[in-house]
């Protein structure tokens, strides 16, 4: 089967010097990748910066900014049969480059910022996208209420929800706890190393799919 996995953080640019990002890692996303690709499966991991290693037999392609993760996408979404949105992508970009370093000056500074486009969301709609769409959901408050409402709205097949309040799991840590929230109910996963929940997500995955007709 063939696999889009987006992972890791965008880096929205404010100056040459200078940009927006958050904590991901990447870990969560280059783990699933790596168990796709150990069971056998065609994956392609579209990253945002990261320290990590490519694991073995994924094809790969680095992106900035979450407008070229955008595009990305778009243009290989279609030929996939599952994807997976593992990445921290930036909300919100600003809405100017400047294209000197900015200077120092007296008093504060405001930073305009403007909307990036919702990937996920645009999978089925803008994208046309019919296979098993699995996204993330890191929240830091009502975690099963706010991802089953992102299940909804952005027509997934299954999300996996993260507590990020807890610096123990989450973003930038080896572990993670999640819980599986499925149209019709929810299955918490113990908390255990990425790598090993990677395989257990990959699991459902695989399972959801082996049950999913297309829309
Ligand atoms: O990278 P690590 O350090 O290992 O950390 C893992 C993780 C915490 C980043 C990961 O487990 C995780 O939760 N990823 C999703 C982070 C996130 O942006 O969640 P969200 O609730 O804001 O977004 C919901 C979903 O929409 C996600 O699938 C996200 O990829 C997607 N999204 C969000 C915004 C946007 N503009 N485009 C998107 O596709």
């Amino acid at each position: 089967m063939k696999i889009l996995i987006t992972a890791g953080p965008t880096r929205e640019p404010i100056d040459p010097v200078r940009f927006l990002s958050n904590r991901s890692s990447g870990k969560m996303g280059y783990a699933l990748a790596g168990a796709f690709a150990h069971e056998g499966h065609s994956v392609l991991l579209i990253s945002g910066p990261t320290q990590l290693e490519i694991p073995a037999n994924v094809d790969f392609i680095s992106i900035q900014t979450a407008a070229e993760m955008a595009a990305t996408v778009a243009s290989y979404i279609g030929k996939m049969d599952i994807a997976v949105f593992a990445a921290a992508v930036a909300d919100y970009t600003p809405a100017a480059f400047a294209p000197q370093k900015i200077k120092k000056l007296g008093g504060t500074v405001s930073l305009e910022l403007i909307r990036t486009q919702d990937i996920l969301s645009s999978a089925r709609t803008t994208f046309g996208f019919n296979g098993t769409l699995v996204g993330f959901a890191a929240e830091t408050e009502d975690l099963e209420a706010n991802a089953r409402e992102k299940l909804v709205r952005k027509q997934c097949n299954l999300i996996v929800a993260n507590d990020v309040s807890d610096p123990a799991i989450g973003f930038d840590s080896d572990d993670n706890q999640v819980l599986l929230i499925y149209p019709n109910h929810t299955t918490p996963l113990p908390p255990a190393s990425k790598q090993a929940l990677a395989m257990a997500i990959v699991e459902a995955i695989l399972e959801i799919h082996g049950k999913f007709t297309p829309v």
